[in-house]
């Protein structure tokens, strides 16, 4: 994964480059470097850690024209100072910031060793920085389409020449790789957010270019010059500010409200005639992780309200499996960053099914966004913290808005009534978890129980307790204890059940209450207070506040995005970067 930036400038280029690494942290925040060059004068910083960490470290070079800077997302060799980008070649004559995964490494470390070129770190990149100096062609451009002819994989390469001028030679393939320029600067980035206003241009798979002050050339791969139309830029996921907020995370959450009207006032603009119109007969949703979760919620809206055989699959799956997809297949990829690489290459292979293709994406601009014949707004605004929150809840309504208006034209507008009412119910349920998260917090083991789609809150509940608290969590449904995972309940292990739905409340009760035979702790989180005679089963209850059944699923996982980020506070870690993660995984 990663993140990369370049500059090209008259002065300061350092500050460019911490700016836009701090940008492009969502794509990996394990260890940050930047080199910056004057003339032949090449000064290297690096460090484990984030980037505030190298801001404290870096002395800015005198005169320095030209900069690149990492932010890494470790795949080849570990966490380490010598392994953090840049990486430079033999002699430092070629210095490489690079995001993306070289998969024919090994290969190509036993060629160039056979050539007696020595290894200094564990990284793929070095393959590329070492590739770069083995030749002495007229054009630097030369150097880089030879070297990366050997390449097997994907790479956005951000690369600076020793002897050459003031200029970054870039390349991109299957990894994002932006380009921007006007009278004062030229930059690269993973990503726009990083550069000036003003329009950009994105490079394409198989494009390289070279960037001056002012000034940007680009190529393709037989080194001949192509002209470039440049995009409008788009400023979406901009810096939020975390305002009076601890972290993001908590400033996420408590944007929900705000974000769920968006949604609900975005879907009034989209054109349901356009999908209705592609004639699909099954549908798969396909994601990762939160955003998969999702893709159950939205297939079992497809099935409960349009009879539509629908499914959801997991993007990495997708990719290697024998799912049958074609031309009346509706295919809905389900992205926040739209730049994840699972269900990018899930969505070329439907594409190349003829699948319809939809997808449902944060940021407008992005690849998954480019790729798709129609792009719903997940409108949840800049989400920052690695756990994702606000967006799941915008996605869940957005999927219930969408299934509403293939449904009928009346179905959808009271749709968007009840999503409008839900934001404003959620502005007044944001309840004070700090002593269930106490007691959660000391655990090792947590199971999350609930039937249907109250299943699937208790997968995207465990999903965010153990990813910003690194506790071991499971959630399975709740008549699957008994077949199996009964048998790891002991004494005081904590089961929490989720109830939304009466039709099923009672089956869900007996489930838990199998467990508390065991020895369980049960925590109830349920669409009604307990009874009574219930309570003493319990040792915590929260009671949701009224809401259409089909959307108390949003209400349900507040309360557990708030008690995963107190129990992260409570042991001590950061919530918004939780260790060996990234914002957008943008390997495979
Ligand atoms: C959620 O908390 C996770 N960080 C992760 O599962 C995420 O949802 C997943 O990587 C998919 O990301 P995307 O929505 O940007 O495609």
């Amino acid at each position: 994964m990663c993140g990369i930036v370049g500059v090209v400038c008259d002065e300061n280029c350092q500050d460019y480059i911490f700016e836009g690494l701090k940008l492009v942290q969502y794509r990996g925040y394990d260890s940050v470097g930047i080199c910056q060059k004057n003339g032949e004068q090449l000064k290297i910083d690096k460090t484990k850690g984030l980037i505030d960490k190298l801001i404290t470290k870096t002395t800015p070079l005198p005169g320095a024209k030209v900069a690149i800077g990492h932010t890494r997302w470790a795949t080849h060799g570990a966490v380490s100072e010598e392994n953090a980008h840049p990486i430079e070649g033999k002699n430092k004559e070629w210095v490489v910031v690079h995001n993306g995964i070289i998969e024919n490494y090994q290969q190509l470390m036993c060629d160039l060793q056979k050539e007696g070129e020595v290894f200094k770190t564990q990284t793929d990149t070095e393959a590329i920085a070492l590739l770069l100096s083995l030749n002495n062609f007229d054009s630097p451009i030369k150097n880089m389409i030879w070297a990366i002819k050997h390449l097997k994989g994907s790479y956005a390469i951000c690369a600076v020449k020793k002897q050459e001028e003031n200029c970054i030679y870039a390349a991109k393939y299957k990894s994002p790789l932006y380009a921007f320029c006007n009278d004062e600067i030229a930059m690269l980035a993973s990503d726009p957010i990083c550069f000036p206003e003003g329009d950009y241009y994105k490079l394409e798979d198989g494009e390289l270019c070279v960037a001056k002050k002012g000034n940007i050339v680009f190529y393709n791969m037989r080194g001949e010059e192509i002209q470039k139309t440049k995009q409008r830029f788009q400023k979406i996921r901009a810096m939020a500010d975390k305002g009076d907020y601890q972290h993001f995370m908590l400033k996420e959450i408590y944007e929900t409200p705000e974000a769920l009207k968006r949604v609900a006032k975005n879907f009034l603009n989209v054109d349901f005639g356009a999908i209705k119109k592609l004639k699909f007969k099954n549908v798969k949703l396909i994601g990762c992780g939160t955003a998969y979760h999702s893709c159950l919620m939205g297939a079992a809206y497809f099935r409960k309200y349009l009879k539509i055989d629908a499914e959801a699959i997991f993007a990495s799956e997708l990719r290697y499996d024998d799912y049958v997809i074609g031309p009346h297949t509706l295919c809905i990829f389900i992205s926040q960053s739209g730049e994840t690489a699972d269900t990018i290459a899930a969505l070329e292979k439907a594409k190349a099914k003829k699948a319809k293709i939809i997808s449902f994406t944060n940021v407008p601009y992005s690849t998954i966004a480019s790729l798709s014949q129609i792009v719903l707004p997940i409108s949840a605004g800049p989400e920052i913290a690695v756990a994702s929150t606000k967006a799941y809840s915008c996605q869940v309504a957005g999927l219930y808005l969408l299934t509403q208006a293939l449904k009928s034209e009346k179905h959808f507008y009271k749709a968007i009534k009840q999503v409008s009412e839900l934001a404003q119910t959620t502005e007044k349920f944001f309840v004070n978890m700090a002593d269930f998260a106490q007691d959660i917090a000391q655990k090792q083991k947590i199971y999350f129980i609930g039937k249907g789609s109250d299943y699937i809150t208790a997968l995207e509940a465990a999903l965010k307790l153990k990813e910003i608290s690194y506790i071991n969590c499971w959630a399975l449904p709740a008549g699957e204890l008994k077949h199996g995972t009964l048998s790891l309940i002991e004494s005081k292990t904590p089961v929490i059940v989720i109830s939304t739905n009466k039709s099923v409340h009672e089956k869900v009760m007996n489930s838990a209450l199998e467990a508390k035979s065991r020895g369980a702790k049960l925590y109830l989180i349920s669409y009604k207070p307990p009874q009574i005679c219930e309570l003493e089963n319990f040792e915590f209850c929260l009671s949701l506040p009224k809401a259409p059944q089909p959307l108390l699923c949003i209400l349900a996982i507040l309360p557990m995005q708030l008690l995963s980020y107190n129990v992260s506070l409570i042991k001590g870690y950061d919530p918004d970067k939780p260790r060996n993660l990234a914002k957008s995984v943008t390997v495979e």
